[in-house]
């Protein structure tokens, strides 16, 4: 192993040859792509930890801090835009970086996607759980048993807040059984997974603007006052509100923007890449952003984030105004809603592999494997769920939320850094979609990121820092000694 592997760029000559001989079927027009972005992005985010982050960080300034994750996304995302238009394949940053940045770097960045996708669907599938569990009571159907429906860690608190004793063993059943549900629909293929994404999209769209129009006229405006409440420090040292607290809530609600870029993993399967993917990312990203705004400001115009219900608090908002029949359309919209968003996060996280085995950084044989009939990847599809239901049946929600945060804000940072570099390095290549005042975007885009990035606590950066170094060593026991490019090199 030599020092300069490490930097060794895919030669940008190589992706064509990737794009030419890839098996994938084109079948994603413009808008099908903007519907996979904004069915990545709308989920556990806007339905379940809005509660939490007005509650005890942002209060009414909740839209501030919405505001704020949305600057450092559109930033990330402008890059993003200009990356995909110049490398239509589907690795997402990490292919972008490995053609321009290096190989160690590209190994990183696709290190840490695999926090943003197979994480992300694990938290998304832990917050479907919530909305599960809520329809069923909404049913009058109640009937499984404490310790099916948490993860061990859920299930001690919530016995020492009852008063009861522990469930000996407990595990979050519906999370786990979900993720088998969206695995068995990606094995069957995209155009199936694309059709049924358009309809939940569709519904989960819907659903917010519902809450938007027949919510306005339930605001009552002194909900909003003081619109940044004072500053407090509680009895465990945990700061709350003011200006602080409007950014720790951005790096919460940072997790409700996620999915914009599983966009760009699908450009082996768009029509016209090049065009379509630079659109779809931007649109998505735009359309949410307007609908969250929207959606915080009535949210706790409606209700008073001191008591914001914490586990449904879209849903919950409806009935606390005696209109229980929205709160059940709310949540059915959600249960549904949420599937899109596992679908697009592990769709896209097979494609990462499949881009990573090609190169040979991971073993082909499990991850490059395409099905002889329905043409998707799917013995990687088959181990991420598996992988993804096992760790969303034992996580509580929390900790699987801010892992997905950090590496993700960290894989962002990371691609503003890799395009300005490329405009220096190579700046007559083609870029159909070109940046404005990129070194100010881009500059800004990781200082942004990097920002949220603080604002989470230390313990979850003490996991990032042990993911990191498990990454590091992958690398350099296998991905090092099998990428493609040794035998170019030989
Ligand atoms: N943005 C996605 C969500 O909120 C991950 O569920």
């Amino acid at each position: 192993m030599r020092f300069t592997q490490f930097f060794r760029r895919k030669p940008l000559a190589a992706y064509s040859e990737d794009i030419k001989t890839s098996q994938l079927k084109r079948t994603l027009g413009k808008w099908e792509l903007t519907a996979i972005g904004v069915g990545a992005v709308i989920g556990g985010g806007i339905f379940v930890l809005t509660g939490v982050a007005a509650n005890q960080y942002a209060g009414p300034a909740l839209a501030l801090s919405f505001v704020l994750a949305g600057i450092g996304c559109l930033l990330a995302a402008l890059c993003y835009a200009e990356f995909a238009s110049i490398l239509p394949v589907s690795g997402s940053a990490y292919a972008y970086s490995y053609g321009t940045v290096g190989e160690l770097f590209a190994w990183f960045i696709g290190w840490n996607l695999i926090l943003e996708y197979m994480m992300g669907a694990t938290t998304v599938a832990v917050s479907w759980s919530k909305y599960f569990t809520k329809l069923l009571q909404l049913c009058g159907l109640d009937s499984l048993p404490p310790w099916l429906l948490n993860d061990p860690f859920t299930a001690k608190e919530e016995a020492a807040r009852l008063g009861t004793s522990a469930p000996v063993f407990s595990i979050n059943l519906p999370a786990a059984l979900i993720i088998w549900i969206v695995t068995y629909i990606l094995i069957k293929g995209i155009k199936e997974s694309a059709r049924t994404n358009n309809f939940i999209v569709s519904l989960k769209v819907a659903a917010v603007l519902f809450v938007i129009i027949a919510g306005i006229s339930y605001i009552n405006p002194s909900n909003w006052e003081p619109f940044i409440p004072a500053r407090t420090v509680d009895n465990a040292g945990v700061g709350h509100y003011g200006i602080q607290g409007v950014i720790t809530a951005a790096g919460i609600v940072f997790f409700a923007f996620i999915g914009f870029d599983a966009v760009s993993t699908q450009s082996q399967e768009a029509v016209n890449p090049t065009r379509d993917i630079p659109f779809a990312i931007i649109a998505s990203l735009v359309i949410c952003t307007a609908l969250y705004l929207m959606v915080s400001l009535v949210l706790t115009g409606m209700v008073s984030y001191q008591v914001i219900d914490l586990g449904a608090p879209v849903a919950s908002a409806f009935s606390s105004v005696g209109l229980y029949w929205a709160s059940m359309l709310i949540t059915v919209a959600a249960v549904i809603g949420l599937i899109s968003v596992m679908l697009v996060m592990l769709l896209s996280q097979t494609r990462i592999f499949l881009n990573m085995a090609k190169d040979g950084l991971l073993p082909p044989r499990l991850f490059a494997a395409i099905h002889p009939v329905y043409k998707t990847p799917w013995k990687s599809t088959i181990l991420l769920g598996a992988l993804a239901s096992l760790i969303a049946a034992v996580t509580p929600i929390e900790k699987a939320t801010k892992m997905t945060s950090i590496g993700t804000l960290l894989a962002f940072a990371m691609i503003c850094c890799a395009v300005l570099v490329l405009r220096k390095s190579q700046p007559d290549l083609k870029r159909p979609y070109r940046v404005k005042y990129l070194p100010l975007v881009a500059s800004l885009g990781f200082l942004f990121n990097l920002l949220l990035m603080f604002s989470l606590d230390w313990s979850t950066w003490i996991r990032l820092i042990i993911w990191s170094i498990a990454g590091f060593l992958v690398y350099f026991l296998y991905s090092a000694r099998h990428s493609r490019l040794n035998n170019q090199e030989k």
